[in-house]
């Protein structure tokens, strides 16, 4: 079967840290994989590498089955992957629309910015996502987690991504603003994306995910489907890995790579 994404063998290391260290790694359409692993596991430097934002050591990644080449934030977004990053990568001086058009920007005949033109997808993308949302001309640093959320999921709707990765979208945010993520995951995952949820949070990933996949020390340690495990289990996947098991002779198989 092919997969919107695969990830093969994936490789990062800083100095002699590895990060990553020949993971593998899929995501299908229109699922939901909760990535979790203690801190410093490789989740976010393994989204990283999907991202753009760092280059691969070694290892491939395909798109739809398709070898590509993702060198930078621009090249995974040509191919419809978007990242919410903890600090959600806004540019906290600006307003929702120059964040929401960011590096994308409208322009007119003349070359111009249509800034008319920004302003009005921006008040109709990000009402789509948050209808509660009221300040569109202040800086995005004066606004809260939740609203700083939606315009950067509303990018992602509005230049149709096909992977959102969100990495511990939930850091920042209040009880209401969590619960208000979580309708939008499943939302997006229902129009078809395929979304990767990194989180410390079982109870998050265990209501949110289809999917469960575990990291530790740079490696997957194991993929299941979320109906088909508990949060006991995991819990030993992220604390011990796979090796324990293996040792006890009932080896964790990830369901595929
Ligand atoms: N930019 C960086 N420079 C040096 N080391 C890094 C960098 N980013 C991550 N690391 C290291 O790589 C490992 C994996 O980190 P990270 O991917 O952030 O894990 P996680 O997101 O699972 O907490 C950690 O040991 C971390 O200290
Ligand atoms: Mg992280």
């Amino acid at each position: 079967m092919t997969h919107l994404v695969e990830m093969t063998g994936v490789q990062k290391s800083f100095g002699g840290v590895h990060a990553v260290d020949g993971a593998n790694f899929h995501l299908d359409a229109g699922e939901v994989v909760g990535l979790l692993g203690h801190n410093g596991a490789g989740k976010s430097t393994l989204m990283a590498l999907l991202a753009g934002a760092l280059p691969l050591d070694a290892g491939s990644i395909r798109v739809d089955g398709r070898p590509v080449a993702i060198r930078s934030p621009r090249d995974a977004r040509r191919l419809g992957i978007e990242a919410l990053y903890q600090d959600l990568a806004l540019a906290d001086n600006l307003p929702a629309s120059a964040n929401l058009f960011l590096g994308r920007e409208l322009t007119g005949r003349f070359g111009l910015l249509d800034e008319a033109a920004m302003e009005r997808i921006t008040h109709e993308v990000v009402h789509r996502v948050n209808p509660a949302f009221r300040d569109f001309q202040g800086p995005v640093k004066s606004l809260s987690g939740g609203e700083r959320q939606s315009i950067a999921i509303g990018r992602a709707m509005h230049f149709e991504a096909r992977v959102l990765i969100l990495d511990e979208p939930t850091a920042a945010l209040g009880p209401a603003e969590t619960r208000e993520v979580g309708r939008l995951v499943g939302r997006l995952r229902d129009q078809g994306l395929g979304i990767v949820l990194v989180s410390h949070d079982l109870h998050d990933v265990f209501r949110l995910s289809d999917r469960v996949v575990v990291m530790k020390a740079g490696c997957i340690v194991a993929s299941r489907r979320t109906e088909d495990t508990h949060p006991d289990e995991v819990l030993e996947w992220i604390i011990a890995g796979a090796q324990r098991d293996a040792a006890r002779g009932t080896p964790v198989r990830p369901e595929s790579v």
